[in-house]
């Protein structure tokens, strides 16, 4: 994990921010191919509880461009950690790095400080090596921003149902 503060992440924002090149490598690890069923809807859900709370209209197309912009101003955040794993430990290493964010961004919150999972800073890895002065076998999981909340930003106005367990979790007994 790298983590930036003060100057380094406004450095990093800036990074983010500059226009795409031609060429430019997209992510180290696949995106979904697809969302389907339950995925599809929790997501939607999702999307459209945080359009409701920042007041965009379904079909906004530049109103969602400029939300899906503040992923790489990282939320007007005051750091940034960045997650890598090592290229020869494959798909597995960023499992282990699953573990690794929950871990993080649980033990934020015991802290009193917000932080949010953004896959979208692995969509551009080649410019988030350069920015860290990462060498090229660290392949970028994903990135956390964080920060203490501003409870008052109508982002932070809404909150994402939980699955029943009964619903995410078979349980097998015989
Ligand atoms: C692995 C992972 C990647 C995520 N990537 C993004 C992202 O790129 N941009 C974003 O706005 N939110 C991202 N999210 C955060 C979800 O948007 C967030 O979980 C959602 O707002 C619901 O809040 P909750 O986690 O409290 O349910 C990600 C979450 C996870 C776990």
């Amino acid at each position: 994990m790298v983590i930036t503060r003060g100057a380094a992440t406004e450095r990093f924002r800036e990074a983010l921010l500059a226009p795409v090149l031609p060429g430019e490598p997209g992510p180290d690890f696949d995106w979904p191919k697809e969302y389907q069923g339950v995925y599809l809807e929790r997501r939607r859900e999702c999307g459209l509880a945080l359009y409701e709370a920042v007041g965009l209209e379904r079909g906004d197309r530049e109103g969602s461009a400029r939300q899906a912009r503040e992923n790489l101003r990282l939320f007007g955040a005051p750091h940034a950690a960045i997650i890598t794993t090592d290229a020869k430990l494959g798909t597995y290493g960023a499992v282990d790095c699953g573990g690794y964010i929950a871990a993080f961004m649980l033990a934020a919150t015991s802290l009193g400080v917000a932080s949010i999972a953004q896959a979208s800073l692995a969509s551009r890895p080649q410019r988030v090596r350069d920015a860290l002065g990462l060498a090229a076998d660290r392949k970028v999981v994903c990135g956390i921003s964080f920060g203490y909340a501003d409870p008052k930003h109508p982002a932070n106005g809404f909150r994402t149902d939980r699955a029943d367990p009964k619903v995410a979790v078979t349980l097998l007994d015989r």
